[in-house]
């Protein structure tokens, strides 16, 4: 303390100074973990909390970060079983649960990460009253719909990290077969994030110019002598093929976080694909969610945007809701 007085001038302070960007990752899996590095290596946000059940990996991973605290922005990086370490966070991304197992589908985790939830997010709303919250966990479209319910936030306010991945997995592929770059080729994935995820064919472009315009039956899974849909099918097999090879996935997904993430910090009105309340929308009457592109900012989901979808598309968007409400209506809140 002596040393401290000898080097500085001490300003009085007004108030405590509050972070308006802290960030908390519940859930500090690979997937976790990916999401708050890419959110401190991006610079999204330089406050950040972790919480998990496991206190000794929480310590390690909390200390292995702190090590690399020079090579970022100052950061804050907290750690903790306790709930209340999440207070005052602007975003809380949630990834605790269980992960899928060599084969086993999405839904097929829903009620044991219903049960996680129903202890996690009362909790962390009370903690952070005006946060918005990126849900991760799988089925994850399910997912959000369940945090909805449990949080009593508005639903502007409660996003799934949804098809913005798929999107993002798509546009690699159709970009390597062109040779551009993914953030030229424009491709979109919307519905639910899985199996039942929706392809915009009608709509895939690059600099406006729409591969139907070249090959009218581009992705279509019959007529077309290119195969372009082996790309949509690679994307839906993506997670099951990289947990074969690897046990898990992690780096594309947090990336896709600190993706969300900024936009929502830094105000952007970026439109993304995200999983977001869509009864009313292109004549869905459930009440669920699913990802379509959303405008973000700082007030979370703005608007969607009204995309022009083929009869196909409309058809499939319309099983996936079908197929989220049959499965909340066997879940045990
Ligand atoms: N939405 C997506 O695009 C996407 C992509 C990949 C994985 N996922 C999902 O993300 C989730 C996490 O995957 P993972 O590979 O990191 O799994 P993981 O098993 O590595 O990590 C999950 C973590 O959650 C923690 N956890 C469990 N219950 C908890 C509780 N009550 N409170 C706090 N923490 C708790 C566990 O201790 C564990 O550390 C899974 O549901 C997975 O399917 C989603």
């Amino acid at each position: 303390m002596h040393l401290k007085n000898e080097m500085f001038h001490e300003v009085p302070k007004t108030e405590e100074q509050k972070s308006h960007q802290k960030v908390t990752v519940v859930g500090i899996g690979a997937v976790g973990m990916a999401a708050a590095f890419s959110v401190l290596a991006q610079n999204v946000s330089s406050d950040i909390a972790l919480v998990d059940v496991f206190e000794n990996k929480l310590k390690g991973e909390m200390m292995d970060l702190q090590h690399g605290s020079r090579f970022l922005k100052n950061a804050k990086i907290t750690a903790d079983t306790d709930l209340s370490v999440s207070a005052g966070s602007r975003l809380i991304i949630v990834t605790a649960g269980a992960r899928q197992k060599e084969g086993e589908s999405r839904l097929d985790l829903v009620q044991r990460n219903v049960e996680i939830y129903k202890g996690l997010i009362p909790k962390l709303v009370e903690y952070s009253p005006e946060t918005t919250l990126l849900i991760v966990s799988n089925p994850v479209d399910i997912m959000t719909y369940v945090a909805w319910k449990l949080s009593g936030l508005p639903k502007n306010r409660v996003i799934g990290s949804g098809t913005n991945l798929d999107s993002s997995r798509f546009s690699f592929l159709l970009a390597q077969r062109l040779n551009v770059a993914p953030t030229s080729m424009h491709g979109w994935i919307i519905g639910e994030h899985g199996d039942s995820s929706v392809p915009v064919w009608s709509g895939v472009n690059i600099a406006g110019i729409r591969l139907r315009e070249i090959n009218p039956h581009a992705g279509h899974e019959e007529k077309d002598a290119e195969n372009w849909n082996d790309c949509h099918k690679e994307v839906v097999d993506a997670a099951y093929e990289i947990i074969k090879l690897k046990g898990y996935t992690s780096w594309a997904i947090g990336l896709s976080c600190a993706d969300i993430a900024s936009s929502i910090f830094e105000n952007t009105n970026a439109v993304k694909a995200v999983s977001t309340f869509v009864q009313g929308i292109h004549g869905i009457d459930k009440e669920v969610f699913l990802s379509l592109p959303c405008v973000l900012n700082a007030n979370g989901v703005v608007s969607v945007v009204k995309q022009k979808l083929s009869e196909d598309e409309m058809a499939k968007l319309h099983a996936s809701a079908k197929l989220m409400d049959e499965v909340q209506k066997g879940l045990q809140f």
